[in-house]
């Protein structure tokens, strides 16, 4: 197959696996900055619209339905994984079609495992860059997306940060370049173990945090997460989750976490990156999560792969 991402010489071939919410919108801000990506999707569509902040991006784009369809289209230079961390495994055959020993790969998940996660699905010495995803981002259609707040990663400061950055200049997507990556990852997972656990118990958006007890609940999760967090090098202040609690009540807008969205379509969620993990890691370190246990145990107890008990 002729290849359609073949920009001018010195641009970027660029790829973008998983076009939902975050994925489209990832492909939206490398054609504001000027690129062509590819996209590898499950669902294929021809057209993108995506409204952002400060306006709209819509364009035609090449996207594959299947690794097979390629050809010539990778390896790429930079690929952006956007699946959910659950639906990794199954996206590997997107991965030996994009990613070649100099692609830079930039993994757009929750969690703290990015790393550890995609390994076992490239070849060694690949270029992984994790990232830190505060897009709130809600799909319509295929490549149809709304982002609702301000549009932004966080990836590790260097060379390839650097690299990856530099595609955006001029987009409408905020790259931040951290100097402790682990710590911000860390304050993400905190916000996600406890917001999206408690909400995804409760079935409902965050304004749960209008009420007294959830927030307290809230609090002592991620005091929780702290702790295991510092013993992975987290830099985690003892006032932080207070400070977290104070902002999440203050945006206690309605809007909907993608894990609670998925347990009320009664799809697969993403329980074991966001609540799973706490527990695992903090059992690696003798460190007692009793809260995070119970929370992870609910969530997994209600995935749709989970026979009932007997
Ligand atoms: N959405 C947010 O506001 C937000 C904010 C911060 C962080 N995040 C994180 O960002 C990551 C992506 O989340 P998201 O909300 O963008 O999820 P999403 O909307 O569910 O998008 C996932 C996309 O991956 C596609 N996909 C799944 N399996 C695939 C496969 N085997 N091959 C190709 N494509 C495949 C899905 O296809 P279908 O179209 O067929 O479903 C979908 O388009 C998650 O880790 C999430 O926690 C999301």
């Amino acid at each position: 197959m002729t290849s359609t991402n073949n920009d001018d010489a010195g641009v970027a071939r660029t790829a973008v696996i998983g076009p939902g919410a975050i994925g489209s919108t990832i492909a939206a801000a490398l054609v504001d900055a000027g690129h062509r990506p590819v996209i590898g999707a499950r669902t294929p569509f021809e057209r993108l619209a995506v409204r952002h902040g400060e306006g709209v991006v819509e364009a035609k784009v090449t996207c594959f339905g299947s690794p097979s369809e390629v050809g010539d289209n990778g390896p790429v230079d930079v690929a952006f994984l956007a699946v959910k961390a659950h639906q990794t495994e199954a996206a590997a055959g997107w991965l030996d079609a994009f990613v070649g020993p100099t692609t830079t790969l930039v993994i757009l998940q929750n969690g703290v495992e990015h790393i550890e996660r995609l390994e076992p699905f490239v070849a060694d010495g690949v270029d992984l860059v994790p990232a830190v995803v505060a897009l709130p981002a809600t799909r319509g259609g295929p490549g149809q997306v709304a982002v609702t707040g301000r549009s932004r990663i966080t990836i590790p400061a260097g060379p390839s940060g650097d690299r990856v950055a530099g595609l955006f200049a001029e987009s409408f997507l905020n790259v931040k370049l951290s100097d402790d990556w682990t710590t911000d990852a860390w304050i993400k997972l905190m916000m996600n173990a406890a917001s999206g656990g408690l909400c995804t118990l409760a079935r409902t958006d965050n304004r749960v945090f209008a009420d007294e007890q959830a927030t307290h609940l809230a609090i002592d999760v991620m005091n929780e997460v702290a702790e295991v967090g510092r013993a992975y090098g987290a830099r985690l202040a003892t006032d932080l989750p207070d400070r977290i609690m104070t902002g999440l009540a203050a945006q206690a807008s309605g809007h909907m976490s993608s894990i609670v969205v998925d347990r009320i379509n009664g799809v697969p969620t993403e329980w074991d990156a966001r609540n799973g993990v706490v527990c695992r890691l903090a059992a690696r370190h003798g460190i007692d999560v009793p809260l995070n246990q119970m929370l992870t145990t609910l969530i997994r107890i209600g995935e749709p792969s989970t026979p009932p008990p007997t």
